[in-house]
C-alpha cells in the first residue's frame, strides 16, 4: 500500500487507474470502515482511502482538536484489508491556502437535523468531498466513493451533490456496523467512559421504540408524529441524555413524511460529554 500525502503525488499515482474506488475517512478505523474498505474491493481497479480530520466541518467549540488521530494503526489496519492506496494529506497539503470557495448544500436538505444543531457541517462535508473527489477522479469517466449509512444525512446530501454536479461517481451506502449490544459504530465511542459505554445502546433502542410507534400510528402519523417524537425525546433525556432530535422522517425527502412515505428515524444526542448519532430505516 502506498501512503501519499499531496494531491500532485496522489494523482501520479492513480495515473492509470481507470475507476478508483474511494472510501473517504477522518481516521481512528473501526470495523465499520473496514467493512467499508471490503466492500469497495471489487467496485474499482484500484482501491484508495483517505484520512483526514476536516476542520471546515468542526464547530469552534466541537471536538476538532481532540478527535482521535491513529494514522499509524489505520494505515495498518488499511494495508490488512487490502486498500493500495492511503491519501493522508496534512492541513497545508489540503488545504495550502484558506478554503474561501465553498460547497453550499440545499438548505432543504441541509440546515435540518444535524444541520440545525451543527450549522456549516455539511458546507463542510461538502467541500472536502468535492476536494477529495477532484484528487481522486479527475479525469477519470468513472469512479465509486462509499459512505456509511449510519451518517444517513450526509449521504443524502453528498448523493445529492454528486447528481447536481453530474459527477461520473457512483455513492455506494454501506449499511451501520454495530456491536453485539446494538451500539453503531463511531469513532466518537471512544470518548464513552465505562459506565456510558453500556448505557450507550439507549440511542437505538430510542430510535427502534419511535419507530415502531410511527409504524403503528399508520395513518394518523402525521397528526401524532410530534407528540410521539416529544415523547421519545423525554424519556431519553429522563435517562440521563441530552437529546437534540429523535425524528421520523421521509426516507426519501428527510422531510415530515407523508401518507405511503418509507420512514426512516434519526437521533442525535449527548451522553457527557459525547455527542452520538444514529438512524433506523423502519
Ligand atoms: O463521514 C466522515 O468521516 C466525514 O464526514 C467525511 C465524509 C470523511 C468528510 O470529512
Amino acid at each position: 500500500m502506498q501512503i501519499i500525502h499531496t494531491i500532485p503525488e496522489l494523482r501520479a499515482a492513480l495515473a492509470h487507474s481507470r475507476n478508483p474506488a474511494f472510501v473517504p475517512t477522518m481516521g481512528n478505523l473501526h470495523d465499520g470502515h473496514l467493512a467499508l474498505v471490503r466492500q469497495a474491493r471489487p467496485l474499482g481497479d484500484t482501491l484508495v482511502a483517505s484520512i483526514f480530520v476536516n476542520r471546515l466541518q468542526f464547530l469552534p467549540h466541537e471536538d476538532f482538536d481532540s478527535y482521535p488521530r491513529t494514522l499509524q494503526v489505520d494505515a495498518d489496519k488499511l494495508r490488512a484489508a487490502g486498500c493500495d492506496v492511503l491519501f493522508a494529506p496534512s492541513e497545508q497539503d489540503l488545504y495550502p491556502e484558506p478554503q474561501t470557495f465553498k460547497v453550499q448544500p440545499d438548505p432543504q436538505l441541509a440546515d435540518i437535523l444535524e444541520g440545525q444543531f451543527r450549522p456549516g457541517f455539511f458546507t463542510g462535508v461538502c467541500t472536502v468531498v468535492m476536494k477529495l473527489f477532484s484528487a481522486v477522479f479527475a479525469g477519470k469517466a468513472q469512479g465509486t466513493a462509499l459512505f456509511g449509512q449510519k451518517d444517513y444525512q450526509q449521504l443524502m446530501v453528498l448523493r445529492r451533490m454528486v447528481q447536481q454536479f453530474a459527477l461520473p461517481i457512483d455513492i455506494v451506502a454501506a449499511p451501520t456496523e454495530r456491536a453485539a449490544d446494538g451500539l453503531a459504530l463511531s469513532s466518537r465511542n471512544s470518548y464513552l467512559s465505562e459506565a456510558e459505554r453500556a448505557q450507550a445502546v439507549q440511542l437505538s433502542q430510542a430510535l427502534r421504540a419511535l419507530g415502531e410507534a410511527a409504524r403503528a400510528a399508520g395513518e394518523a402519523l402525521p397528526a401524532r408524529l410530534a407528540d410521539l417524537e416529544h415523547a421519545a425525546r423525554a424519556q431519553l433525556d429522563a435517562s440521563g441524555w441530552q437529546t437534540d432530535y429523535l425524528a421520523v422522517r421521509s426516507r426519501r425527502t428527510l422531510q415530515a413524511p407523508q401518507p405511503g412515505d418509507a420512514l426512516v428515524v434519526l437521533g442525535a444526542a449527548r451522553l457527557g460529554t459525547t455527542r452520538l448519532i444514529d438512524n433506523l430505516e423502519v
